[in-house]
C-alpha cells in the first residue's frame, strides 16, 4: 500500500489523472467503465455505465462513444452538464468528475475511430431500431453481421462521439488513518485545488 498520508495536492491531482489514464490504456483497470449522469428530458437524473475512450489531461476531456440516436445524447443536446463517477474498489479510491459534453462534429475525427474500432463494436450502431425502442423479445433487436453491409447504411451517421470538458474534479480515498477528499477545479490556464472534509 502506498503511503498517501504526506500525499500533496499536486501528487493527488497527478495520481487522479492517472487513475483515469489507466481507464484506457489498462485492460480492466477500475475507472474503464464510468458512470454518467444527465438530465432526463423530463427532469430527473438518469444514469449509466459508459466505457471511457480517450483521456486528454492537457485538454482536460475524457470521451466516450455511443449511439446517437440514444436518450442520453437527447438530454445532452439539451443540457451538456454531465456528471461521471468511478471507484476502485480495492484502493478505496472515488473519482466524480463534472463538466460539459459536446458532440464531436469534426469527420477526419470521428473516421479515424470508426475505421480502428472492431467490427464486433460497429455492429452495435447498425440496429435499425434506436436504442430504447420496445420489441417483443431481446432477439427483435440483434443485428446479424451480414445485414446492412451496404456503404450507406454502416452504422456510421449513428456513431458519436462525445468530449466531456472536465470543470471540476473530486477524489475521495478511504483510509484507516484517516479519509482523504480534494476538489480541483480546472480552467484553461491550470487549476485550483483544495482539502475538504470527506
Ligand atoms: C459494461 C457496459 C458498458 C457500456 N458502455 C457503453 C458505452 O461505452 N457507450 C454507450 O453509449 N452505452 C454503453 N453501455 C450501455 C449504457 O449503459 C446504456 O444502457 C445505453 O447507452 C442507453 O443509455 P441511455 O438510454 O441513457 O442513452 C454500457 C453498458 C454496460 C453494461
Amino acid at each position: 500500500m502506498s503511503d498517501t498520508a504526506s500525499e500533496s495536492l499536486t501528487e493527488t491531482y497527478d495520481r487522479l489523472w492517472s487513475c483515469l489514464e489507466s481507464g484506457v490504456n489498462v485492460q480492466r483497470s477500475p475507472f474503464t467503465m464510468l458512470q454518467a449522469a444527465t438530465l432526463g428530458v423530463d427532469g430527473a437524473p438518469k444514469v449509466r455505465t459508459i466505457v471511457l475512450r480517450q483521456v486528454s489531461r492537457a485538454d482536460r476531456v475524457l470521451s466516450f462513444h455511443t449511439d446517437a440516436r440514444s436518450e442520453k445524447v437527447a438530454e445532452l443536446r439539451r443540457d451538456p452538464r454531465i456528471a461521471l463517477v468511478a471507484n476502485d474498489l480495492d484502493a478505496l479510491v472515488q473519482i466524480r468528475a463534472e463538466g460539459v459534453a459536446s458532440i464531436c462534429d469534426d469527420e477526419a475525427q470521428r473516421r479515424a475511430i470508426w475505421q480502428s474500432s472492431r467490427p464486433h463494436t460497429l455492429l452495435l450502431y447498425r440496429a435499425p431500431l434506436p436504442p430504447g425502442t420496445p420489441v417483443a423479445s431481446p432477439e427483435a433487436a440483434h443485428v446479424a453481421a451480414s445485414e446492412g453491409a451496404a456503404p450507406t447504411d454502416d452504422g456510421y451517421e449513428n456513431f458519436c462521439l462525445l468530449h466531456v470538458t472536465v470543470k471540476r474534479l473530486d477524489w475521495l480515498e478511504l483510509a484507516r488513518a484517516g479519509h482523504r477528499r480534494a476538489v480541483f477545479d480546472l480552467h484553461e490556464s491550470g487549476y485550483e485545488s483544495r482539502w475538504i472534509a470527506p
